[in-house]
């Protein structure tokens, strides 16, 4: 592990009883990335980071969090990190400023300190004109940032954010992602997960894990380009629905989905394009024929999380 290495996993694993729910996955992450962790329901996302952030003893293995062990010194973690966990609660009758007060007090922050670093992530993270209001009468996407803010307020070197725009509007998590990518240009590293597949292409690098183990790994580009997604092809169509129908269950097609207002279909290799193009004529549907396209990171997430 070296300066620029903030985070350095080695076959961490934490089982719950005879269920594996993290199975000795191995990572790093360098200083200033965006890092993000996609998976399924029940993958081991949570798990991992709560055990990254000294709250869930792992069962084996060692993380280094910022060149400090968290299983031998996990204060000197706390102190340097920030953690937004996933439906991380607010108390609905204090307000945006009660809550940040209270979070600097944790922090050890008074005084005029306090109030100017409150002011400046009040100004960050857009909430200055609602800084008297109820947490509980906030839009959900400004909970979120009043979330975030209080996870910024110490100035932590890096951040995981579990889930940050879970059921946040797309302008909303646009905006979100604004401040995630600002506060990763200034350095601080960020580890953070969504479901929302769009949202992981702002990530320098990505890991998929699926039933505890990490599938697949590297930077979107990268991701795309991983063989096992064979050739990906686009099928643009004025019935889709029946596209998919007709097509899905071919013996040559891997998997095949709706993609915005088109089809992608997932094959082996190039020399399959002609015969599912042979297939679309011969049900006679109303489609263009199939071109090659870069597959989107949903087509690399059907593809390496699949269940068996
Ligand atoms: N304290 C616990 N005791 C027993 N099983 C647990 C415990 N915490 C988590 N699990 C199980 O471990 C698995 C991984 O859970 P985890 O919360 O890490 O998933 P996740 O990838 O974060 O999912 P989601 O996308 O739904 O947030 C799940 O099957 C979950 O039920
Ligand atoms: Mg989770």
């Amino acid at each position: 592990m070296n300066a620029t290495t903030s985070v350095h996993v080695e076959k961490l694993t934490k089982r719950f009883g005879a269920f594996v729910a993290v199975d000795a996955i191995s990572f790093d992450i360098a200083a200033g990335e965006i890092w993000g962790f996609l998976g399924p329901n029940g993958s081991g996302k949570s798990t991992t980071i709560r055990m990254l952030c000294g709250v869930l003893e792992p069962t084996s293995g060692t993380a280094d969090i910022l060149g400090f062990n968290v299983a031998r010194n996990p204060e000197a973690v706390k102190l340097r990190i920030g953690y937004m966990s996933q439906g991380s609660t607010l108390w609905a009758d204090l307000t945006v400023q009660e809550h940040l007060r209270f979070y600097a007090g944790l922090y050890g922050m008074s005084g005029r300190e306090r109030e100017e670093r409150i002011s400046s992530w009040v100004q960050r993270v857009g909430l200055s004109e609602r800084r008297e209001q109820l947490a509980g009468t906030l839009p959900g996407g400004y909970r979120k940032r009043l979330a975030l803010a209080c996870t910024l307020l110490h100035a932590p070197q890096m951040i995981f954010l579990d889930e940050p725009t879970a059921g946040v509007d797309p302008v909303s998590r646009r905006e979100f992602w604004d401040i995630i990518v600002g506060l990763a240009d200034e350095g601080t590293t960020v580890m953070v997960t969504t479901h929302y597949l769009d949202e992981a292409e702002h990530c320098n690098r990505l890991a998929m894990i699926y039933n505890g183990t990490i599938v697949a790994s590297g930077t979107p580009e990268e991701l795309k380009h991983l063989p096992q997604i064979g050739t990906m092809v686009e099928v643009l169509s004025s019935d889709t629905v029946g596209v998919l129908d007709a097509v899905e269950h071919l013996p040559f097609v891997r998997g095949a989905g709706l993609y915005g207002s088109s089809l992608h279909v997932a094959l082996a290799d190039t020399s399959d394009i002609e015969r599912l193009n042979a297939a679309l004529a011969e049900h006679d549907l109303p489609a263009e024929a199939a071109r090659p396209v870069l597959p989107s990171l949903e087509d690399v997430f059907s593809a390496v999380v699949q269940p068996q």
